[in-house]
């Protein structure tokens, strides 16, 4: 049985099967979730700093904006109103994830991407069309509560579809589409920013309807997942399924696992209380401190604010539309290393060597920034300077692109056992777009009090992160996701609560057998 490992008959091995063209086709088609959630973070930073879009809505940080240069740059562009444009979207979609584990569970993983989907479409129309700041923070909203359920959804989906062995390559197809949906919200917000007569941030912000569009539609063609439809009683469609996404007939092996994984999960009645039992102790570790960490790297920062981070330490408005389709051009290729690296070198040695990374390009940065700028924020910076704070970042975002930018949506979607796995995932969710919102919240504040210190304190986050990974997180790669309960088991640290379950588990057994005797 899943829960303790005893029943997995595969010992560790993979089963029998390759990845097929319909498995790579159907991951393609599901990962497109991740274009409608990086479209989302692309987009915002461009339009915020585009002068019609603020004379709009946000003239007084327009007026600010438009101060002679001795203003304190930090600080220029802190309004409350701005950023709640920014992150209302990570609020709805914490909330809407939670709603999202039971469609998920009940109706499939399929459901779960319609649906977000076409909420999604519904904001994307009703920004594009905005006429006040109500009509854009309810688009907003609705934008969110599609981020929420694909979120939710796409990455559970991708891992249970793949094979084993190709399963990080496949999972990570999600990020690849979150990175494309940013840079083509980047290029749009480059080319729109230009059209004159001030209204391109229409079309940026109503261009969102595209992504919405391949969402839902796709979705409407893809087969659910074998271990959903074993969940939901479908066996023998699941069966064929399994036949079908390995492409082979002999799959008794993985379906006995995934029907012992399913009854296991049947005996449980609340998956969130089991979610909080001492057993799952690792999976709940996980499921909060994996997305917690990924956002204090601060990816989000320059993902948000890249346009007016570049315009604070004097980049022109063209410029710094510029820089950020060139950190988003970064961050998309730096994906592929990932894809490539991470079945082969596994889960641990890209977070290792991206964490690593990660501390020397903040620490730099914001050495770079103290120099110039010192704590009175006032200054021009020449060229060469310009280009070595692009680098920087760029440094930065490529470390994140192959270690916990995929990683942080791959790791905890394949280690959580099917009894607990819609509500852990709902959990992931709520704690990444928490950790966005408050980022997102706070970013421009911190930016006008803590100043260049901002970047030391994600510099230390990630000295945190990375010991982390060193010390509690094992190795996935390669492991059927049906069987990942028993690296716990292995663990220095961890074994501790798995042994304990483990114990109650054959005291039950031995109990049992009294019983029937
Ligand atoms: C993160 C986002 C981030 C993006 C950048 C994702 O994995 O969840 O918050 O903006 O990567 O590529």
């Amino acid at each position: 049985m899943a829960v303790s490992g005893a029943l997995a008959r595969s010992d560790g091995k993979d089963y029998p099967g390759e990845m097929t063209v319909f498995v790579f086709l159907a991951c393609l088609v599901a990962s497109s979730g991740g274009l409608i959630f990086g479209y989302d973070i692309g987009i915002s930073g461009g339009v915020t700093s585009m002068d019609p879009f603020l004379v709009r809505f946000f003239p007084s940080v327009y007026a600010k904006e438009q101060e002679v240069v001795e203003t304190n740059q930090y600080c220029k562009f802190d309004s409350a109103l701005l950023t709640l444009f920014t992150s209302s979207l990570y609020l709805a979609a914490l909330i809407a994830s939670l709603f999202a584990s039971v469609v998920t569970r009940k109706c499939g993983r399929r459901m779960s991407m319609l649906g977000g989907g076409v909420i999604f479409l519904a904001g994307a129309i009703l920004n594009g069309f905005a006429i006040n700041i109500a009509m854009l923070i309810v688009g907003r909203i609705f934008l969110g509560i599609g981020v929420g359920f694909s979120n939710q959804a796409v990455p559970l989906y991708l891992s249970e579809m793949a094979p084993a062995k190709t399963r990080g390559m496949l999972n990570i197809s999600f990020q690849l589409m979150i990175t494309l949906g940013i840079l083509a919200a980047n290029l749009i917000n480059y080319f729109t920013a230009k059209i004159s007569g001030g209204w391109g941030w229409r079309l940026s912000l109503g261009l969102a309807a595209v992504p919405a569009l391949i969402m839902a539609g796709g979705s409407l063609f893809l087969p659910d997942t074998p271990n959903s439809l074993v969940a939901r009683g479908k066996e023998e469609e699941a069966r064929a399924m399994l036949r079908r996404i390995r492409g082979t007939h002999d799959v008794g092996l993985e379906y006995d696992d995934l029907v012992a994984a399913s009854e296991a999960s049947k005996a449980i009645e609340n998956p969130w209380k089991t979610l909080l039992e001492r057993r799952y102790r690792p999976q709940l570790a996980m499921a909060i401190l994996i997305p917690t960490l990924q956002q204090l790297t601060g990816i989000n920062v320059v993902m948000f604010y890249a346009p007016v981070l570049f315009k604070t330490i004097g980049f022109g408005g063209t410029a710094s539309l510029m820089s950020s389709v060139i950190s988003g051009g970064v961050n998309m290729l730096a994906t592929f290393v990932s894809i490539a690296a991470v079945d082969r070198l596994g889960r641990r040695k890209l977070l290792l060597e991206g964490g690593c990374q990660m501390i020397v390009a903040q620490f730099v940065l914001g050495t770079l920034i103290l120099i110039k700028f010192g704590t009175d924020g006032v200054a021009s910076i020449s060229r060469p300077y310009a280009i070595g704070v692009v680098f920087c970042i760029c440094v930065f975002v490529s470390a994140f692109a192959w270690s916990w930018g995929p990683l942080g949506w791959l790791v905890p979607s394949e280690i959580f056992p099917l009894e607990i796995r819609s509500a852990a995932q709902s959990m992931v969710v709520v704690f990444n777009m928490a950790f966005t919102f408050i980022i997102a919240q706070i970013f421009l504040m911190l930016l006008c009090k803590l100043k260049f210190g901002l970047f030391y304190f994600f510099g230390a986050c990630e000295l945190v992160m990375t010991l982390f990974v060193y010390f509690f997180l094992p190795e996935t790669k390669g492991i059927p996701i049906e069987e990942m309960d028993r690296i716990w088991g292995r663990h220095w640290y961890w074994k501790r609560f798995v042994d304990d379950a483990a114990g109650a588990g054959n005291n039950r057994k031995v109990q049992m057998a009294s019983n029937a005797v």
